[in-house]
């Protein structure tokens, strides 16, 4: 017989099942964590499977005193009984439990999640045990469903999912920042001639990194396949200390060949607002929750940082209307002639063209237009080699998306199919074009007009939950001198 799920591991309901549909008098059994013990009778029971806690009443006179003893905060218990309507309010049901389980005991004392509010940098040491608060299990959630969505998103136009290496010997955005991959004893080095590491001893034979993007892979999968998506993990030994930077992050990349700036823009506009609109139907007991863990926070804040939208409506905004599209010549129009630049009062001042635009600046724009901004064609000296080189001979295809709170959430480009130019490029930013030969051959033989863009996953879940750091949106985080867990 084929095992069965259902009847293996589901001798219990999960509270979730249990709140949205039940029998009264029916005989349940239920298995959590506990939250909170109030006077030897009202267990606060969670199970993770949806925010809302189940009370259950222990009949403490026929309960035998070592296991009412170990009904602590924490402890991880099953109790059995039937299903009755709820005395007490904010809750329609609750469990009598005519029989409960210590399935593991938490001492009190030492258990460092107590029923009260804890500070996000002391979550942060506590990262084995923030699943088992609200929060996290809100924002982890929220993050399943957008992760779900985007798949589905993809999946339900015809893109097909490609894994590219995590492994790699080429620095797809050439800016140099990756964690280097290597078997090679420390202690004792392998030299060239030259003094330099002899990566030909090494594991792979050469030198390699871990990935920083898995766009070049998925460009050589466009071009066989017509229309792929990676969602992978991302490596970046950029030294930023930032509430948007990780070391280690996952990215959204979607490549299309026949697809150009202009449809690379509609398709990213699109999803993002698909997604959005999916976690929105989905998951509102989380985010009314986390709306109202918001606003709290909000209150703290200077009267001028505040938000005016709750979390609700600022995704409903952005899901709903259209994101305004213009050149990175414009933009620094607008920045040129912003009140903050006359009054110096950005930290980096825009006074010419071509200079690289910084968090500071994109969070004006977003404020400037009150909505999602997307900039192209940027100055070539500031992107990516593989960037489709316009007429003008100095802005490049490029486009970033910048959300409001974030900044940039997505950067994307049409690529440079034509292979002469490709090359020049190559040869321009100091890459032996030799390491690329992979990439280029792709432009010799049957090369055609593509486009692609990435999205860092954890900003989005930080737009969409609201939520102040982006440590506080994966599980574990791995940020400068943070590695734990
Ligand atoms: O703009 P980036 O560097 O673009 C690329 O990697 C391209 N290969 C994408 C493509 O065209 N296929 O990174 C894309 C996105 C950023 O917009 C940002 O959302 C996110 O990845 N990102 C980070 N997220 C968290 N921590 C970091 N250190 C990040 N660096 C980039
Ligand atoms: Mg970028």
């Amino acid at each position: 017989m084929q095992p069965n799920f259902e009847t293996l591991a589901m001798n219990h309901i999960t509270i979730k099942d249990l709140l949205q549909s039940h029998t009264i008098g029916e005989t349940v059994t239920v298995k959590g964590w506990v939250r909170n013990f109030r006077s030897n009778r009202f267990i606060a029971l969670n199970d993770g499977s949806t925010l809302s806690t189940l009370q259950i009443v222990v009949d403490f006179e026929n309960l035998a005193a070592d296991t009412l003893k170990k009904i602590t905060v924490g402890a991880c218990i099953e109790a059995r009984g039937p299903v009755v309507e709820s005395q007490g309010s904010g809750q329609s049901i609750e469990l009598q439990a005519s029989e409960v389980l210590i399935l593991g005991e938490s001492d009190p004392n030492e258990y460092p999640l107590q029923p009260k509010k804890h500070s996000m940098e002391f979550l942060r040491e506590k990262a084995h045990l923030r699943p088992r608060t609200n929060t996290f299990a809100a924002v982890l959630r929220i993050r399943h469903h957008l992760s779900f969505a985007i798949h589905e998103y993809f999946h339900n136009r015809g893109f097909f999912n490609m894994h590219t290496p995590i492994i790699t010997g080429s620095d797809a955005e050439g800016a140099g920042e990756m964690f280097n991959v290597s078997t090679l004893d420390k202690k004792n080095v392998p030299f060239t001639e030259n003094g330099e590491v002899d990566y030909s001893k090494d594991f792979f034979g050469k030198e390699t990194n871990l990935t920083v993007s898995g766009q070049l892979e998925a460009e050589l999968a466009a071009l066989g396949l017509g229309k792929v998506y990676t969602f992978g993990p991302t490596f970046r030994a950029e030294n930023s200390n930032t509430a948007r930077h990780l070391a280690e992050f996952w990215m959204i990349e979607p490549e299309v060949a026949f697809a150009d700036l202009d449809d690379n823009m509609d398709l990213a506009e699109d999803f993002l607002k698909t997604v959005i609109q999916s976690v929105l139907q989905h998951c509102k007991e989380d985010l009314e929750f986390l709306s109202k863990r918001q606003l709290d926070e909000e209150k703290s804040k200077p009267q001028a940082e505040r938000n005016e939208l709750s979390l609700m409506e600022r995704l409903a905004f952005v899901a709903e209307n259209n994101f305004k599209r213009l050149s990175y010549t414009e933009a620094v129009e607008v920045l040129r002639n912003s009140k903050p630049n006359k009054k110096k009062k950005f930290q980096y001042l825009i006074d010419e063209w071509g200079v690289d635009l910084q968090s500071e600046h994109e969070k004006f724009l977003v404020k400037h237009f009150g909505c999602p901004v997307i900039l192209y064609d940027y100055p070539a000296s500031i992107k990516a080699f593989y960037m489709r080189l316009n007429d003008d001979g100095k802005t490049v295809r490029a486009m970033d998306i910048l959300f409001p709170g974030i900044g940039e959430i997505v950067g994307g480009s049409q690529r440079e199919e034509r292979y002469d130019v490709l090359k020049q490029k190559i040869k321009e930013f100091n890459i032996d074009p030799e390491e690329l030969w992979w990439y280029l051959e792709t432009r010799k033989f049957g090369t055609c007009v593509h486009s692609g863009f990435g999205l860092g996953f954890e900003r989005l879940v930080l737009f969409a939950t609201g939520m102040g750091n982006i440590r506080d949106v994966i599980p574990f985080p791995r940020t400068p001198g943070n590695a734990e867990f």
